[in-house]
């Protein structure tokens, strides 16, 4: 079975969006989560009124309120929620409606216990925090749709209602259930997927350790064993969850599309960090437009990782506008250690995502919480209240949203060089029993995008399925997993001029997650012109040095040179392989393969990348003095530079129309461009 989309070029969401109540133009819209039921009546009327002070016009409404609306069986109380929206309505403000399924209220997991998940070890999750139910459970699922049309019945011509919201942040908590519901749904997903207990004995590979099944009814997810889980099992069972919670969306819009079919139905992606689960490139057709929520993340990276992200969102949204539903104004609550944002960082990392698509900016949450679990969860209003540094950023940023409100509806405009990101890799390269277990997808993506962000190149972080054409330059970071179909498309972009990047542990496993054989990187062995017959992982602390003088940790391969064309960028001056290539690369016509065969890492990436770059006939955009210190990114004629240093930076010579900002980029300031000049508009544009 191909690894590509069963349903071809369908990875973008349509690109319906807002349904604005006043039927006004365009304008970036702007709020938070809103949970009046944590508070008395008399702070509904303070929040509408400090919202509009604050620039808000938009509210995402009853996230979690399942056990406030319906507080028994069947007995909705919908009067307090009619009360806030027609309030929030009479302000102007729009809704986001939420579904409310995303907490299911004690008395049904009491009556229903069945409902709740369970982990690898057989251990219930219980109720008492959030999303304690099992995305495949048809009690479950009875009780929350529902829920749902009532919601639809209920708000389905409110004049607030702007999208609706389903459930929130599918998968959160509840990903991977290992329950007799999850058993059950994930033979019937096999059964479809392979045919055949035979098909299924094939993919799985089970004539390794007895493994062979009789009988689908044999076949369980891949709970706590004696030994490594067999690795398709993992793997399928990684697809099967990701459609699981997929196929429960598609349950809950199709009730609200059929009430409400011209309000737009979202839900809110975690395109962010390690959130593995959910493979959002398969998702994104799903949704009448994207929608994401992104938290920073601590570190060296965490402004290009926030970057990253809304670059990777913007894409599965087609280039078309999204909306960020959530971040935070300053510190979140479930880090180690919740760092308070500086000045300036609450209005670039809101404009970060405006420069990359989104033309909605909301929080988490309007008001900070007293009681629960998320009281140290910063807020548009504070503990501290409006008198507050945060409250006075937020409303700066309420006006500085309003003052772009021609921005809305631009598109991105598309870089010429891009990452490839697919969650199949993610999922395979890091299952058990490896070479090495510390290999991390995710980071070596975002260590060359932290290496374009140094050379001040624009490349956009695309779903491996979305089409290449266009791209002079495209990076496929452990791309591990190469059904032949991907395989193909990859020589054929090369062979039609394009230049191809790839690391160490790429093209090693077909959809089946089983080796290509003769010699690796076997997918990508001719393309590349070289063959690898041992691995050389690296021990933690451990490094290799290369002729270039660039430094390599984590991994190292034992290269053969195939083919006489092959240049050899880097060789290793140091470890076992010393003296053998550590960079390749295969000229082909027009095109060429290039690979990487150690981690750099976002220091040692730069030199490298600018060289590759070259070799593509990919530049800067950027006036030089800006590299590195700005990054740029584009939406139609408006170019977003954003200060990624805590200095002040001069753009005097960066040329267009201040649209926001002067000469004098701020340390953590983001200033706009239009109609930007020719220092800014190189010639090779797209
Ligand atoms: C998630 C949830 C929110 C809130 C925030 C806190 O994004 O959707 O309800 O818990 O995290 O960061
Ligand atoms: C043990 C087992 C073998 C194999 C090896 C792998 O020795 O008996 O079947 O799993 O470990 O190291």
């Amino acid at each position: 079975m191909s690894n590509e989309p069963s349903r071809p070029g369908a990875v973008e969401a349509p690109g319906r969006w807002l349904r604005w109540p006043d039927g006004g133009g365009p304008r970036i819209a702007y709020g938070a989560d809103y949970n009046p039921e944590q508070w008395l009546r008399h702070v509904w009327d303070d929040d509408v009124r400090a919202m509009r002070d604050a620039g808000v016009n938009i509210v995402s409404l009853a996230i979690f309120s399942w056990a406030r609306i319906e507080p028994a069986e069947g007995v909705y109380d919908f009067a307090w929620l009619d009360d806030v929206m027609d309030l929030l309505h009479r302000n102007g403000i729009a809704v986001d409606l939420a579904t409310a399924t995303a907490s299911p209220p004690p008395w049904l997991s009491t009556r229903h216990p069945e409902i709740l998940p369970v982990d690898r070890t057989g251990a219930t999750l219980w109720p008492g925090g959030r999303q304690h139910w099992r995305p495949t459970s048809p009690v479950f699922r009875e009780h929350a749709l529902r829920l749902v049309r009532a919601m639809a019945g209920r708000y389905a011509s409110h004049p607030a209602l702007a999208a609706w919201h389903v459930n929130n942040e599918l998968g959160c908590h509840n990903v991977y259930d290992f329950s007799d519901d999850a058993a059950r749904a994930f033979r019937d997903w096999l059964r479809a997927r392979y045919g055949t207990v035979d098909g299924l004995n094939a993919a799985w590979g089970t004539a390794f350790w007895a493994q062979r099944y009789g009988d689908f009814d044999q076949v369980l997810p891949p709970r706590q064993a004696a030994s490594y889980p067999n690795p398709t099992q993992q793997l399928d069972f990684k697809r099967f969850s990701s459609d699981a919670l997929r196929d429960y969306l598609s349950a809950e819009r199709e009730i609200l599309r059929a009430a409400t079919p011209d309000v737009p139905v979202t839900t809110n992606f975690m395109v962010m960090g390690e959130t593995a689960g959910m493979n959002y490139a398969d998702w994104a057709s799903e949704v009448d437009f994207v929608s994401n929520d992104h938290y920073m993340l601590p570190g060296p990276q965490g402004q290009d990782e926030l970057s990253f992200s809304a670059n990777l969102t913007g894409n599965l949204a087609g280039g078309r506008p999204w909306y960020l539903m959530e971040h935070s104004t300053s510190a979140v609550n479930w880090q180690p250690v919740n760092l308070a944002k500086r000045d300036g960082e609450l209005a670039r990392d809101s404009l970060t995502h405006v420069a990359h698509g989104a033309d909605a900016v909301c929080f988490f949450q309007w008001r900070q919480s007293a009681a629960g679990a998320e009281k140290y969860h910063s807020a548009m209003v504070p503990h501290a209240g409006e008198a507050s540094e945060v409250f006075r950023s937020a409303s700066g940023l309420g006006r500085t949203l309003a003052g772009l409100a021609r921005i809305a509806g631009t598109p991105r405009r598309p870089a010429r060089a891009a990452i490839l990101f697919d969650w199949e890799s993610w999922w395979a390269s890091e299952l058990d029993s490896h070479p090495t277990s510390r290999l991390r997808y995710r980071q070596e993506a975002l260590d060359w995008y932290s290496a374009f962000l140094a050379l001040g190149i624009r490349a956009d972080v695309r779903p491996a399925a979305a089409p290449l054409s266009g791209y002079d330059l495209v990076v496929a970071p452990i791309l591990h997993l190469v059904p032949a179909a991907l395989a193909h498309r990859l020589r054929e972009y090369v062979a039609g001029g394009g230049h191809l990047v790839t690391t160490y542990f790429s093209g090693i496993v077909d959809e089946n997650d089983h080796v290509w054989l003769g010699g690796y990187p076997g997918a990508l062995r001719d393309l590349l012109g070289i063959r690898v017959e041992e691995f050389g992982p690296l021990l933690d602390g451990d490094s290799v040095v290369l002729d270039t003088g660039a430094t390599g940790t984590l991994w190292t391969d034992r290269i053969d040179v195939t083919d006489p064309a092959v240049e050899v960028l880097a060789t290793y001056k140091s470890g076992e392989y010393t003296g053998r290539p550590a960079v390749t690369r295969r000229p082909t016509g027009a095109g060429s393969a290039s690979y990487v065969s150690t981690r750099l890492g976002p220091a040692g990436l730069p030199p490298l990348l600018a060289k590759l770059a070259e070799a593509a006939g990919v530049r800067s955009e950027l006036p030089e003095p800006l590299r590195g210190r700005v990054e740029l990114a584009v939406r139609g004629d408006h170019w977003f530079l954003v200060n990624r240093t805590d200095e002040p930076i001069e753009l005097t010579g960066a040329g267009g129309q201040p649209l926001l900002g002067g000469d004098l980029l701020p340390p953590r300031g983001v200033a706009i461009r239009t109609s930007a000049t020719p220092s800014l508009r190189g010639d090779d544009l797209p």
